[in-house]
């Protein structure tokens, strides 16, 4: 009994402590993974009818890549998800195979299997499954295309030389695994795999602290210091504070609104004559019709954020230093003319974290030296992750 009750109190603690951002012992079961997690990275969760196996990764590793899986056969999800760029596509808003362009900026794909919610700003999409379904089928902005001609592309994996094999090492117990379903699964199982989690930083965390410069690690006293605020939102293990993972107690999903906009002048469904974001791009809003999330985002993971230029939601800014010196220590952005002008520190709508800070050109430098030291050049150079057709270089500094 008390052995029993022993092992009881263990289990109960190690989920508190995963649940806090840590690793907590995840060794043992992450040994039965077929990714690889350091001591610092919580287990993730994986929904129980897509488990997480070498052969549905290898299949999604090539779906995610094949041009074939948009209906012109002219793109792929890694047309906007470029491994060089840590998974985005370097373009403000992406732009689908088909020219339609897309409202938002590609997100990074890093560490996705650990959102709480997926995209930018969608309080209802949970799943990786969800979220490949959503970009097959999606009509609004056509990306992939698959509305009304699932069977065509599918006849295109069906008559393949390669594909028939991997779907039957994918899905053994099927005998038919040329599905929509399991294309979506196999994407989703890719997307989870897409760990990364060998930054300066991190090698920080297993005691290598020489991996930081003397710069990058008084940049990492502002970002976690009260005067900057950034950890408050961009917190955790994977920098972003909408994280779950297995054993997560509470459920942490945060939308914020960061004074990005403060359009002037009347907005249907705003009562104050300010605050508003431009048309397409409410943020949480959309979903709530409630002022008070006009503009709230999530605040997304800042891994390889150095690679993921442009940025924000609607990759409004260029360059990290002007989202240090130009949004976040005004505490918020101004825009003096055209039709989204307005000062974003005024919004009624910004967090009230959003306060603003007075930064020296050396402390700029400095917490630039640490986002950079966010940057895993073995995720981004990682000739597994690359791609099989041999299309898409890999960035200029990979050996
Ligand atoms: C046309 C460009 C485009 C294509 C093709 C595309 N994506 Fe994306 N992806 C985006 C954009 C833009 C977003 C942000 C969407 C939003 O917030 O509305 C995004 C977001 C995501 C996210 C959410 C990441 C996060 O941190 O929340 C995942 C996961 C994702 N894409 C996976 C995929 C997969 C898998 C495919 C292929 C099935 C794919 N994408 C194809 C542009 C694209
Ligand atoms: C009040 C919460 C909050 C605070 C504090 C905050 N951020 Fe953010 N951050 C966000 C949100 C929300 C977004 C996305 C906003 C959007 O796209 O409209 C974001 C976006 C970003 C981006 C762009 C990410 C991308 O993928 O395009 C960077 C870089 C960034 N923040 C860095 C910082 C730094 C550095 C600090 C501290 C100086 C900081 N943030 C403080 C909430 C916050």
């Amino acid at each position: 009994m008390i052995v029993r009750s022993g092992l009881l109190l263990v289990t109960v603690l190690c989920g508190l402590i995963s649940a806090c951002g840590g690793g907590g012992g995840n060794t043992s079961a992450a040994a039965q993974l077929p990714i690889t997690l350091p001591a610092h990275f919580p287990l993730p969760s994986i929904p129980a009818d897509n488990p997480l196996t070498t052969e549905k990764i290898a299949l999604g590793h090539r779906l995610f890549y094949d041009q074939r899986l948009s209906i012109n056969a002219a793109g792929s999800c890694a047309s906007c998800h470029e491994q060089r760029h840590a998974f985005t596509d370097g373009l403000a808003r992406s732009v689908g195979p088909t020219g339609d362009v897309h409202l938002r900026n590609a997100m990074s794909l890093t560490n996705v299997v650990y959102n709480a919610r997926q995209n930018w700003a969608n309080p209802t999409l949970t799943d990786l499954r969800q979220q490949a379904l959503a970009v097959m089928f999606n009509e609004d902005t056509i990306e992939l295309g698959w509305s009304n001609n699932e069977e065509q592309i599918l006849d295109r994996l069906r008559v393949d030389a390669d594909y028939p094999g991997l779907f039957a090492a994918a899905y053994p117990d099927e005998q038919a695994p040329i599905t929509v379903n399991n294309v979506a699964r196999a994407l989703a199982t890719f997307a989870a795999s897409l760990i990364s989690a060998n930054a300066p930083f991190d090698q920080v965390q297993s005691g290598q602290r020489e991996s930081l410069s003397a710069a990058a690690q008084r940049g990492s006293d502002l970002f976690f210091s009260e005067r900057l605020e950034c950890f408050h939102c961009h917190g955790g293990f994977n920098f972003s504070q909408s994280v779950q993972h297995d054993g997560s107690v509470i459920e942490t999903i945060e939308f914020k609104n960061n004074g990005l906009y403060n359009i002037v002048g009347p907005a249907p469904g705003l009562p104050l004559n300010r605050g508003n974001y431009p048309a397409g791009n409410h943020g949480l809003y959309e979903f709530t019709e409630n002022p008070s999330d006009m503009g709230k985002f999530r605040a997304p993971t800042l891994r390889n954020i150095e690679l993921t230029a442009p940025y924000m939601h609607d990759g409004s800014i260029a360059t990290l230093r002007e989202v240090i010196v130009e949004h976040y220590a005004r505490g918020g952005r101004l825009i003096e003319d055209g039709p989204d002008a307005g000062d974003g520190a005024q919004s009624p709508y910004a967090d009230p974290l959003m306060i603003g800070f007075q930064i020296s050109d050396r402390e700029v430098d400095d917490l630039l030296a640490f986002l950079h030291a966010l940057t895993d050049w073995s995720f981004v150079c990682d000739p597994q992750l690359a791609d099989p057709f041999g299309n898409i270089p890999m960035h200029q500094s990979c050996p």
